[in-house]
């Protein structure tokens, strides 16, 4: 599909957003597993969330879906039961990483594949954790899907991340369900903590000292009622908007505000944009609340280690703002955008070429100069759906008409971004 989108005059309007992606495929896998059914509200409408709920079914497991609410009949620990066939994770590295450790530990064997741009990312980083807890899965050339997952008896292990993720620790806490006795997962940089808070919420027994996770093996589960916060790096395409185009005011509700996540709006605010957050609550261990953003210019400024790892799928838009601000935007300590759904840091560089937005690429991120003017363009997003929405973001500001060829991959995490674009550009 080619979306074409035109520069807008201001942004306005109230802003709802689909379900958080990261919660929602943490509380389905973890519904189909506990004991008794659980109601999920403001499930993701994302593609990827749906992948994930095909996994869930493919194993045995009932999944009833009335608009954005799924309900789930787990069965406990033992409940899943062999698939007829191969698993599809579809686009989603969280449904395949996630999922390798719960299927590792179960006493049958399984197959689970993606798509095209799935299939080249790398997944020695939960093979590896999940081989010292005694799985036994093979891998295409020994990394890359689909996975060849032959059940196996698990042991609690004691794991030091390698590179930050989320994913992998997710992996290693997940195979931790099924072992015998406690497993420790220790990060130098925390990544987001839904898991944690997941596990909690359904009733594990699991401790977060500093950057030490602990989980004691074999929790019971219990089924429950969870609404998922909207989905924060969604609401990065529209915070994002709204500091580009002048005059524009928009506010978007009910947003998850997760401490480890809700660094963009930290960020956002050291350079100067006017953000406030309105009407905080917890729900589920998670933080909800609304953002109002308006319209003002920014400084720009560097985003590196810790702030990397933060803001690591809202960098793509990020970069975009950088070339609109005052004084542009570093960042660095992002090889990690390489082996996302696309390499982003080529997939950014690329875009801003056809826009005429000045860029120097570098291993591991980009320099993007300020003040840089928007000319429209024929953009691509790779089959990425943050490039998508990226570009998208940036073609408001542009000169003219611009277009995105393969939009409808913005369905991977947020099918109703091309029309929400359209409401608010009035
Ligand atoms: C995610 C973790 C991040 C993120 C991805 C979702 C998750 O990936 O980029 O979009 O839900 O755990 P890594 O864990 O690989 O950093």
């Amino acid at each position: 599909m080619r979306q074409t989108v035109r520069p807008a005059g201001c942004l306005s309007g109230l802003v709802t957003l689909p379900g958080d992606k990261s919660i929602s495929h943490r509380y389905a896998m973890l519904a189909s597993l506990a004991e008794g059914p659980s109601k999920i509200t403001n499930y993701s409408t994302g593609a990827d969330c749906h992948s994930t709920l095909g996994c869930v079914r493919a194993l045995g497991i009932e999944v009833a879906e009335e608009g954005t609410t799924v309900t789930i009949q787990g069965r406990g620990l033992e409940g899943w039961s062999k698939p007829a066939g191969d698993l599809d994770a579809g686009n989603s590295g969280s449904t395949i990483r996630m999922m390798a450790g719960l299927l590792a530990a179960q006493p049958f064997d399984s197959r689970i594949f993606g798509d095209e741009s799935l299939t080249r990312r790398p997944m020695g980083r939960v093979m590896k954790p999940l081989a010292e807890m005694g799985a036994n899965i093979e891998a295409r050339e020994g990394q890359f899907p689909p996975l060849a997952i032959h059940g196996s008896k698990l042991h609690a292990i004691d794991y030091t991340l390698p590179v930050p993720s989320a994913q992998v620790k997710t992996c290693v806490l997940f195979g931790g369900i099924f072992a015998e006795g406690i497993t420790t997962v220790r990060e130098s940089i925390r990544s987001r903590d839904h898991t944690e808070l997941a596990l909690r919420e359904f009733g594990a027994d699991l401790l977060v000292k500093q950057k030490v996770i602990t989980l004691q093996g074999r929790p019971k589960l219990t089924g429950r009622e969870l609404i998922v916060p909207s989905d924060l790096s969604s609401a990065a395409f529209f915070l994002v908007a709204g500091l580009l185009v002048p005059g524009s005011q928009l506010v978007i509700r009910n947003v998850g505000l997760n401490p480890t996540r809700s660094t963009l709006l930290d960020f956002l605010l050291s350079i100067g944009a006017p953000v406030k957050v309105q009407r905080v609550e917890a729900v589920n261990g998670e933080l909800i609340g609304d953002i109002e953003v308006r319209y003002a210019p920014v400084r720009g400024g560097v985003i590196d280690t810790e702030l990397t790892a933060a803001l690591i799928d809202e960098i793509p838009v990020l970069a975009v703002l950088g070339a609109a601000s005052q004084e542009g935007i570093v960042i660095r300590d992002a090889q990690e955008l390489r082996i996302k759904e696309t390499d982003r840091i080529a997939t950014v560089a690329e875009n801003f070429k056809r826009m005429g937005i000045d860029v120097e690429v570098t291993p591991d991120g980009m320099r993007v100069p300020g003040k840089q003017k928007f000319r429209a363009a024929a953009f691509d997003s790779f089959g990425d759906h943050r490039i998508a929405m990226t570009f998208a973001v940036a073609a408001l500001a542009g000169d003219g008409e611009s277009t995105i060829d393969n939009a409808d991959a913005a369905s991977v995490s947020f099918p109703e971004f091309w029309n929400i674009l359209e409401q608010i550009a009035g």
